[in-house]
Formats: structure tokens, sequence, C-alpha cells
């Protein structure tokens, strides 16, 4: 177990804590006593049981959500507020439908008065990366679900944000769409060396996906243990050590999972 090593830290969270009070009153305490550092250039995948708190420190270093007490810092500075330095990628595309796909890619840019031919070949190169290139006249409802969602992805990622904050954004997909997805995912943030912070509840999504891994338990939500994921790549699923992480991310998680 420890902080990690490799590559200086993007983010740190130190000592956050957050506690909810329910409509019953009753406290849930998301997050007691966070201390791990995100460090820039890696992937770093935040995984455990439903309820642990994945969602809530995500949020926090989005700058949706404040702790109650603790530091969250990137590169040094409080977080004080969302910025288009950490861009977030959801669950669900949330791409604006009355926008054609070219439309979706270059409105954070244009909004920001980004230089005009910087972001042109950004988003060219990025809808290329996703072989979407020929859609971009198209509106959102004339893809499919997994084109949407990577859609999603190359609209993030064409502001060229420092830090890419995911939260399971390929759980809602059939299992080979997020294969794709998970390998593009890979292929794109790994061009860039990009500085990502990634939360699933699937393992096997977390073991391609990880330089590192930070897992979580619930009630209250605290670090239980972090993982440096020394698989090559591009990694295979049926690899005999991919399964022994499997197996000792399994018996980490387990253990941990409240029945609802
Ligand atoms: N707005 C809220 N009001 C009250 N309680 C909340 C709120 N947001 C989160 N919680 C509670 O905080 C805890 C952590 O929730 P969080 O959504 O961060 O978990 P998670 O790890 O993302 O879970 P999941 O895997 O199900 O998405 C849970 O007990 C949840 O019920
Ligand atoms: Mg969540």
């Amino acid at each position: 177990m420890g902080s990690g090593t490799i590559g200086h830290p993007a983010i740190e969270s130190r000592q956050i804590c957050k506690t909810y009070i329910g409509t019953d009153r009753r406290k849930s305490v998301a997050l007691a006593g966070i201390d791990v550092s995100f460090n820039k250039g890696q992937i770093t995948l935040l995984v455990g049981p439903s309820g642990c708190g994945k969602t809530t420190l995500l949020n926090m270093i989005a700058g949706f959500e404040k702790p109650d007490s603790g530091e969250l810092l990137e590169h040094g500075m409080p977080i004080i507020g969302p910025d288009p330095r950490r861009g977030v990628i959801f669950q669900d595309p949330n791409l604006f439908p009355w926008l054609s796909v070219w439309s979706n890619l270059m409105f954070g840019p244009k909004m920001r008065g980004e230089d005009r031919t910087a972001a042109t070949e950004r988003a060219e190169s990025l809808l290329s990366m996703v072989g979407l290139l020929k859609f971009r006249d198209h509106l959102p409802h004339q893809l499919s679900g997994g084109m949407r969602h990577r859609i999603a992805i190359v609209r993030t990622l064409a502001n060229a944000p420092e830090i890419l904050l995911a939260d399971e954004p390929f759980t809602a997909l059939d299992e080979h769409t997020r294969r794709k997805l998970q390998h593009d995912f890979y292929e794109m943030v790994s061009r860039t060396r990009q500085t990502v912070i990634f939360v699933t509840h699937n393992i096997e999504e977390a073991i391609y996906l990880a330089d590192r891994m930070v897992v979580m338990s619930p009630s209250p939500g605290r670090v239980k243990e972090i993982i440096d994921i020394d698989l090559p790549r591009p990694r295979d699923i049926l690899d005999l050590r991919f399964n022994e992480y499997r197996k000792l991310l399994f018996n980490l998680i387990t253990p941990d999972v409240i029945a609802e």
C-alpha cells in the first residue's frame, strides 16, 4: 500500500471528509479522511462497491461539491469550483441534441474564445481517431448509443483538459461496445499522456485501463488499498496475470459489498 511514486501529483486529496444528512436525518459518512494523490500523466481508477464515495470524490475534484473538511489541491492550488482544465465525461453522453457532432465538439473551444485553427485541427484529429469524421454533420439522435458515447468523450477532449475525470461512462453499454470504447479511450488518452481519474465498479474495465488503482471501501468511505497495475499494453483480458489482478481485486472488494 502507498500513495504511488510515479509522476508528480496533479491532484492531491488531503484528509477529505464529507457527511451527508439524508431526508430521514440519518448521517451518511460518504468520505472519512481521504488521503490520496493522483499523478500527472497516469490513468488512476477509482474502484469499490456501491456507496463507497467514488462519485462524491470525483465530483469534488471536478469542483461540483465541496468537502466538509480537508484540502483538495490541483498542482498545489485549492480547487474552488469547476474549471475547463478539469474535463468531465458523464455516464449519460449529454450531447447538445440540436447541434451537429462538429458543433458539439467546437462548442467549448468557441465559448472560451480559443484559436479557431488549433481547435479545428484538434477536433478533426479526435474525430478521425474514433473513426467518426464522416459523421461530423450528423445530429446526436442520428448516431448509435456507442457512437454518442465516443462523441461525448472526444467533445470533452476537444477542450484539451489537463485532467480528465470520468464517472462510469461505459456502464450502460453492451459488452462489445464497452470493450471497443475502453480500447478507443486508452488510445486517445495515451497519445497525449493525459492525466485521468476514472470511476468504475467493473473490475475488468479497471484492470484494462489502470496504471494505478485506488480501491475504496464504504461506511464510511475510505481508501482501502492502492495498487500499481504492472501489465504490458495492450492488455489481454484472458492473460494469466490479468486474472491474478482480477482475483486480488475481487477478494479486496467482495467483503465490503453491502447488500441493499
Ligand atoms: N446528495 C446526497 N445526499 C445524501 N446522501 C448522499 C448524497 N450523495 C451521496 N450520498 C451518500 O454518500 C455515500 C457515497 O455515495 P457515492 O454516490 O459517492 O457512492 P459511489 O461509490 O459513487 O456509489 P455507486 O457505485 O453506486 O455509484 C452513499 O452512502 C450515498 O448514499
Ligand atoms: Mg457513483
